[in-house]
């Protein structure tokens, strides 16, 4: 069997752990070659691969990117080309494609699916917005990297009596947020899934300072906005979900806590620092069974679908299904998170 493979979408911590897996199990257990497509779907478009072989994927476990390269997607193009995606297949030589990506590059697999590609999806994102995925590999990563910025920034509001505004990423779902939040002892988390009140924020950080504590650290996801009227915050950008989209909250929550209080407040941006570097021990493990499994799927022929994890096992679920809609927290884990600030 010949497969391709590519990453597309934003980078995450365990997409070079797919590929030395998918590699693995293909080459050695049942003597397949693999494709390896360059930047993504723009690779596939425009003919640009590379074998990988054993040694081409050698050392790369722990490498945090991907060796292929990635890009975003253009839609509108992609659905152009999405026409000719069964001649594209057997011009380059392929039996099945393996993306791995987050929801738009799921999607564009799901259009590639039902032009009759022989598709199997792997999902990855550090923001874990997947539905039908408990966990997406990238997202332990990225909470550790944010867990230890927040035990980091305590240190030094303690010592100037500061509060600091961390936002971390997560445009429309808050996971991230929520379990850095949690494990970095967070004082405050504001996620895009409930609109916060700042005036709520500032009585949280008075009651902190009135009992002898003078620091406070508030978690804040780059998607979470102020509930209308509580903070003059303008207006965001519609999105292609459909969204509203605001930018720089991080930066505009620490500059109206500043007011409000008469403190010192500081942001910080975490931004691309969560993404980069090397996966975690949970993530290359979370990534390497589902390179395993999507090359078994391809092999059995279960087309359409993508790698998925249902409790501690594996298992394969419609494309259609996985990118009807995102993953956004649920309001009892909203619930226990307060619960403990
Ligand atoms: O989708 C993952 C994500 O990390 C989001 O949380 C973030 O908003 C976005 O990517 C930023 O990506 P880029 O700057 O690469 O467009």
């Amino acid at each position: 069997m010949r497969i391709g493979v590519l990453t597309a979408g934003g980078d995450c911590p365990g997409l070079n752990a797919v590929i030395r897996s998918v590699v693995h199990r293909a080459v050695t257990h049942y003597g397949d070659e693999v494709l390896g497509f360059e930047d993504g779907y723009a690779g596939l478009l425009e003919g640009r691969y590379r074998p990988l072989d054993l040694n081409a994927v050698s050392g790369i476990l722990a490498r945090g990117g991907t060796i292929l390269g990635s890009s975003r997607l253009e839609r509108d193009k992609f659905r152009a080309a999405c026409e000719n995606a069964k001649a594209l297949a057997e011009e380059i030589g392929f039996d099945v494609l393996i993306p791995i990506g987050g929801e738009g590059t799921l999607t564009a697999a799901r259009m590639l699916s039902d032009a009759g590609l022989p598709v199997v999806g792997v999902p990855k994102t550090i923001d874990n917005d997947i539905s039908s995925t408990d966990r997406t590999f990238g997202f332990d990563t990225a909470v550790g990297v944010a867990t230890e910025a927040m035990d980091r920034l305590k240190t030094t509001a303690e010592s100037h009596q500061r509060v600091m505004v961390v936002e971390v990423m997560g445009r429309h779902a808050g996971w991230i947020a929520l379990e850095s939040g949690m494990a970095g002892g967070a004082h405050g988390i504001c996620l895009p899934e409930r609109p916060f009140d700042p005036a709520d924020l500032v009585a949280m950080v008075e009651e902190r300072f009135a009992r002898g504590k003078k620091f406070a650290v508030i978690c804040v996801a780059e998607g979470a906005h102020p509930a209308e009227g509580t903070m003059n915050y303008g207006k965001g950008e519609i999105d292609q979900f459909g969204h509203e989209r605001f930018q720089g909250i991080g930066t505009a929550l620490a500059r109206e806590l500043e007011h409000r209080l008469g403190k010192e407040a500081r942001p910080v941006i975490l931004g691309h620092i969560q993404r980069g570097g090397t996966p975690t021990a949970y993530d290359r493990v979370l990534a390497t069974r589902f390179g395993w499994h999507a090359v078994e799927a391809a092999h059995q022929g279960v087309f359409g679908r993508m790698t998925a994890l249902s409790g501690t096992d594996v298992v394969m679920v419609p494309l259609a299904e996985a990118v009807t809609e995102l993953k956004t927290v649920p309001k009892d884990r909203m619930d226990e998170a307060e619960s403990v600030f």
